[in-house]
């Protein structure tokens, strides 16, 4: 067989092969098998040595061009098998974005949360600003500029959590206002979330970390009506336009003249129930003017200016919103209690 014949053949049992193969590992044997060292075409250009001088340069020649054509034949298989090789890999990674699949264990808002939430965008509705204080607190803004002198029963061991003789854990947010008083002019309008700590034993209705949203306004000519009004706003947005509130004379050494707020109840709306204990009102919060005497030690004048607060229970009123009848399950983070919550 002449060389030209043998390339021949070399090249079609070679296109016969790369028709049946289908992959670029396969493909690449088959050039070794032709085009490798120890190739049937490496083989072919080796035997020329047995070729007299004269006959060597056309032979030369076929077999270059016989390489040449066959190159170009593999690596257009070589393409047309990695592009195919490409296919089948996007096929089999594509993801199927609608099939149904189980959904993460989303965690919920608790719901003293839920209710803080509620109560402070109604605050802000109002056009109080948020302001939070330090809950490891000075002697000085707990309790003195508050007019809780040294000798004041609130101060005493079994309610206050004391860090040394001048530093306590705080026992109401109402030392943020004494800060702000002392920080910003009036007018002031301001509404201070926060958690609170009292020697407290734990039972169905107490906890010795528990928290209050402090609401303070200063400016010029307010009164007692402004703080009905404000406190009539706040619940009414909060639990219906049904809901009303009754002042009632108390006492705190901070505010001049002093009340206790009680509410419709939430739950049977007036009527008297168990929660309200047949009365129709439910007790939610302390107020009163602010005492000149607190302003005065704040730096503000109490001939120009007045104000009022307001100090609410959270847990209070998060039991009060969803019947919840003890404040433990406040805190146990049972996650069958805490997912009702939605
Ligand atoms: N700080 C009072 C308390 O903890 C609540 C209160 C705040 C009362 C502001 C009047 C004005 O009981």
């Amino acid at each position: 067989m002449g060389i030209r014949e043998n390339i021949e053949s070399i090249r079609a049992e070679l296109e016969q092969e790369l028709q049946r193969l289908d992959d670029v590992k396969q493909l690449e044997e088959a050039r070794q098998r032709v085009l490798g060292k120890k190739g049937s075409l490496t083989a072919l250009l080796r035997s020329m040595g047995q070729l007299s001088p004269e006959e060597r340069p056309a032979a030369g020649q076929m077999i270059n061009a016989g390489r040449e054509r066959i190159s170009a034949m593999l690596d257009e298989r070589l393409t047309t098998l990695k592009a195919r090789e490409r296919e089948r890999k996007l096929e089999r990674e594509a993801l199927d974005v609608t099939e149904p699949r189980d959904l993460p264990r989303l965690g919920v808002a608790h719901p003293t949360s839920l209710v803080l939430d509620e109560v402070l965008s109604a605050l802000t509705g109002l056009g109080f600003d948020v302001v939070e204080g330090p809950e490891i607190e000075l002697d000085h803004y707990n309790f003195e500029l508050l007019n809780l002198p040294k000798n004041h029963p609130a101060r005493d061991a079994q309610d206050t959590f004391y860090v040394d003789d001048n530093i306590v854990l705080r026992t109401h947010t109402s030392p943020v206002q004494a800060r702000t008083m002392l920080s910003r002019k009036p007018p002031i309008r301001i509404a201070c979330p926060g958690r609170v700590f009292r020697a407290d034993e734990v039972d169905a209705t107490h906890s010795p970390v528990f928290h209050q949203i402090e609401g303070l306004v200063i400016d010029k000519d307010v009164n007692m009506g402004d703080l009905k009004g404000t406190l009539d706003a706040l619940f009414k947005r909060l639990y219906g336009d049904d809901i009303e509130t009754r002042f009632r004379p108390s006492f705190f050494p901070f505010t001049e003249p002093s009340a206790e707020v009680d509410l419709t109840c939430i739950s049977c709306r007036g009527k008297g129930c168990r929660m309200c204990k047949g009365t129709g009102w439910i007790e939610v919060l302390g107020c009163g003017m602010v005492n000149p005497k607190v302003l005065t030690m704040c730096g503000i004048d109490p001939n120009e200016y007045t104000g009022f607060a307001f100090g609410i229970g959270l847990e209070r009123i998060t039991m009060l919103r969803y019947g919840i009848k003890d404040m433990r399950l406040l805190y146990e983070g049972d996650e069958r209690f805490l997912r009702q919550f939605r």
